[in-house]
């Protein structure tokens, strides 16, 4: 069983490689129900964004531990009315076992774990999405049985999941190309702290063309082009992005078995045709349900789950 007990979860290099295996191997058994598991704590959820997958996957998993889960959206707290965070993070600490954190700046959640000494997980920022490629990492472990050599192709924006999946697939020894427009590169930091975490197996291509990016891939993923946060800049950023939709054409160059990812919400006819997404090689489904699995082993490491 994988040790993470009392840990927070920022960033995805907050894990090492072989923590990465573990947590996946006990998701695998959690999924397959070989192996059960349950703690009696509470889980907060503190989202100052939308969300769908998160919340729910993480509120079924600790249900399925025999936890409980409080919603602290932020409107119904004293967040929205301004309690500084470092008091938030402090009062909080006093009620609940762990917290889950979806927000804005990873400044931000990096202050809540410094003033909590619960455990602090990364449900979202605009820096990374690290449970959401645990749970990418799970859906390709299971397609092609092994995650070491694989190539995946990220094309789009270089946003928080593009960050986090450098991150993952350094960790794993998966070759990573990401095809974004100028001036819509990854994270410069999160880029070099990638190739500081990569081994010989892993090759680490940015680029500015899709074909390069795509060519002989196994996995295409893509995510929206304007985040949460961002919806301002959406229409500006539809002719800048059109050379980068993963569609027909992008999926022929890459694998024949090459399958197809996205976090979801996904914007059809933008980001992703509708056809590829509803295609045989789409395994956005799995995916979302991975995050449930992956999240209840993360949430039963952590806590110590027996
Ligand atoms: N992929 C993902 O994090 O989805 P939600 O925004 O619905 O949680
Ligand atoms: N990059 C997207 C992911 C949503 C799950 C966003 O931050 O809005």
């Amino acid at each position: 069983m994988a040790a993470l007990s009392g840990r927070d979860l920022l960033s995805l290099a907050d894990l090492n490689s072989q923590e990465v295996e573990q947590l996946l191997q006990m998701a695998t058994q959690l999924k397959s129900r070989q192996l059960e598991l349950r703690c009696n704590k509470v889980l907060g959820l503190l989202f100052s964004k939308a969300s769908t997958r998160t919340r729910v996957s993480f509120s079924v998993a600790m249900y399925q531990l025999g936890g409980q889960v409080i919603d602290l959206n932020p409107h119904v707290t004293q967040v929205s009315r301004g309690e500084p965070v470092q008091d938030t993070a402090r009062v909080l600490d006093r009620y609940l076992d762990i917290l889950a954190i979806r927000t804005f700046a990873q400044e931000e959640l990096e202050i809540f774990a410094n003033y909590a000494k619960i455990p602090v997980i990364n449900a979202l920022t605009d820096l990374e999405h690290p449970c959401q490629v645990l749970a990418d990492l799970l859906t390709i472990q299971e397609n092609f049985g092994s995650l070491a050599k694989l190539t995946l192709s990220y094309v789009g924006d270089g946003n928080n999941v593009a960050n986090s999946l450098l991150l993952g697939c350094a960790l794993v020894g998966m070759n990573i190309r990401i095809a974004t427009p100028k001036g819509f590169e990854p994270n410069a930091a999160i880029i070099a702290k990638a190739q500081a975490l990569a081994d010989d197996r892993t090759q680490i291509l940015i680029t500015g063309d899709p074909e390069i990016a795509t060519k002989g891939a196994n996995i295409l993923y893509t995510d929206v082009w304007a985040s949460m946060g961002q919806e301002a800049q959406a229409s500006d950023r539809m002719p800048i992005f059109q050379p980068y939709q993963i569609n027909e054409h992008l999926l022929s160059l890459a694998d024949p078995e090459a399958i197809v990812l996205h976090c979801l919400p996904a914007h059809r006819g933008e980001e992703i045709t509708d056809d590829v997404i509803e295609g045989s090689h789409s395994r956005v489904w799995d995916q979302a349900e991975n995050r449930m699995h992956v999240q209840k082993a993360l949430l039963a490491s952590i806590l110590g789950a027996e």
